[in-house]
């Protein structure tokens, strides 16, 4: 078995924590948005507290699956690709924990500031003045470690994985920076250095940002890395990779505005957005090909190999919510969807099917590796897990998609002489049955990640026993 002390070679640790750590928050971030979505269905959940209330929780949800969970997913991978892919340790290994420990701590501030109301109030980016600089340090840090690791490598060509994940660094860094430019009042409460239309097209260019950037980007450098491997097949186009990075990462800076039709923003800018939106499907469903495709003549594999299904679902849920996006990016289909749950499906079918998906399949094949095994404790349990994650998607997004058709189809509807024909409150009562899907289904995904985390446990259990073992005999050997 291959401990660190006998393969000193990569900095296996640091890659060990945050791995963790991704199941943990995984947990956390998603029983938070379980309690929300019951909240919608229960209100008296809500505990007639501001600290509990819906409005409190929500932002705690997002923070705590983009930044926690999807987070430390993406320093895992990113030190674990750039380390094998280099064939060189990281740069820093003190950096290296420093970061850890440093998004770990601005994990907790977020944990205790959001439910205490303490916010910004832009949406993705809540977190107050001292947080943000705390951010932005640890990501300095990041920056460096990643970087400084890539420029020592012993390989003379970059892989495109550490393309997708270098572009995920240096984008985060530059939307971290400019839109959390504010001015503080007290310690706990600042004001946007920026006002009125601009100030929302600033946030949206962040928020759509945050999705292309820490949300897709980084997500494809994992997919580039983890679907090769585990269906050990070469990328199916080396080639396509290439354009697809250039065209993705060209494309998806034009297309915020999306956000914002129909409101005070310049109308040409909402049509930039409309139409770069569109041009968005090529790229994207490009990666989708080429990560199907490496699939060619392993197609056998998906029948005995759930971690691998895991990875191709995620595929396929990244292309159908590609396709989603651009539709609902058209204003007149936007006029519809726009402020209905359809927006909150489309949310999680990339969410769920996509990050989740391509997170939990790539834990399931580095779990067990940086613990000197070859595969995980169960694949019983994978199994069980692929179609809670599956069937809880599919139920979660299904149900958004009949409830944001019928709200956008209420709101509009108007009678004879002009007035509405249904009142806001007719259009909650119609959604009811819907949010109660909704919870079942997130109710499927968050069970699947408890199996998730007893299989971790037991996986590293079992790792730890066959090392002390190994131990003792060495000591036997040696008396
Ligand atoms: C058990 C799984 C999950 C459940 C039950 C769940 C539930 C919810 C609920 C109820 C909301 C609020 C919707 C509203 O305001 O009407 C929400 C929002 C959101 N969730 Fe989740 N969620 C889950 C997993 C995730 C994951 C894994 C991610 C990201 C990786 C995510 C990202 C988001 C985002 C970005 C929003 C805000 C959407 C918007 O403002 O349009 N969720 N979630
Ligand atoms: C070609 C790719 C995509 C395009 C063009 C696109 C387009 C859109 C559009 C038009 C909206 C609705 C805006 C509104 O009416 O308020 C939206 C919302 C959203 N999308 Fe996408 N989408 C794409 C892919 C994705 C993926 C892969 C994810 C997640 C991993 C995602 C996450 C989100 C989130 C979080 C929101 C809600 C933002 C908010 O209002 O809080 N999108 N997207």
């Amino acid at each position: 078995m291959m401990t660190e002390a006998m393969h000193p070679t990569y900095n296996y640790k640091v890659v060990r924590q945050f791995a963790v750590m991704t199941v943990v928050w995984g947990i956390v971030g998603m029983a938070v948005g379980l309690l929300i979505a019951a909240q919608l269905v229960f209100p008296a959940l809500n505990l007639d507290l501001p600290w509990t209330s819906f409005g409190r929780l929500r932002p705690l949800h997002t923070n705590a699956v983009i930044f926690a969970f999807g987070g430390s997913a993406l320093f895992a991978t990113s030190y674990y690709v750039v380390q094998r892919t280099c064939q060189a340790r990281l740069i820093s290994d003190k950096l290296a924990a420093f970061t850890f420990w440093g998004w770990q701590l601005v994990i907790l501030l977020a944990a205790i500031t959001l439910p205490l109301g303490m916010t910004s109030s832009k949406e993705y980016a809540e977190l107050e003045w001292p947080i943000d600089i705390l951010i932005t340090i640890v990501w300095v840090a990041y920056i460096f470690v990643f970087f400084g690791t890539l420029i020592k490598r012993k390989t003379k060509h970059i892989y495109v994985a550490n393309w997708f994940f270098g572009a995920f660094i240096i984008a985060i860094a530059m939307l971290h920076i400019v839109n959390n430019m504010a001015l503080p009042v007290t310690a706990f409460k600042s004001y946007s250095a920026y006002a009125g239309a601009m100030d929302a097209s600033i946030q949206w260019w962040y928020g759509h940002n945050a999705v292309g950037f820490m949300l897709t980007a980084g997500f494809l450098g994992m997919m580039y890395y983890f679907v090769p491997k585990q269906a050990e097949r070469p990328v199916y186009s080396y080639r396509l990779s290439i354009v697809h990075f250039w065209a993705l990462i060209a494309i998806y800076i034009w297309a915020g505005p999306h956000h914002l039709h129909y409101t005070a923003l310049p109308d040409w800018a909402q049509s930039i957005g409309m139409v770069m939106s569109l041009i968005l499907l090529a790229p994207s469903w490009g990666g989708m090909i080429n990560g199907m495709m490496t699939l060619s003549g392993a197609w056998h594999k998906l029948r005995t190999d759930p971690t691998l299904r895991f990875l191709v679902v995620s595929l396929s849920f990244y292309g159908m919510s590609t396709f989603e996006g651009p539709m609902m990016a058209i204003k007149t289909v936007n006029a519809l969807s726009h402020y209905t749950d359809w927006t909150i499906g489309h949310v999680h079918s990339g969410a769920l099917g996509w990050v989740a998906m391509v997170t939990i399949g790539s834990m399931y094949h580095l779990i067990p590796r940086l613990w000197g095994q070859t595969q995980m404790y169960s694949v019983t349990l994978i199994n069980a897990h692929f179609w809670l994650a599956t069937i809880g998607t599919v139920l979660y997004i299904a149900a958004l998609w009949v409830n944001g058709i019928t709200q956008g189809l209420m709101w509009r509807a108007v009678n004879s002489d002009g007035t509405l024909m249904y009142s806001f409150v007719e259009s909650v009562v119609a959604s009811g049955p819907g949010y109660i899907v909704r919870a079942i289904g997130g109710a499927f995904f968050l069970t699947g990640m408890f199996l998730m985390a007893y299989n971790v446990w037991r996986t590293i259990s079992q790792a730890k026993a066959a090392e002390n073992k190994g131990h003792s005999a060495t000591l036997e050997a040696s008396a």
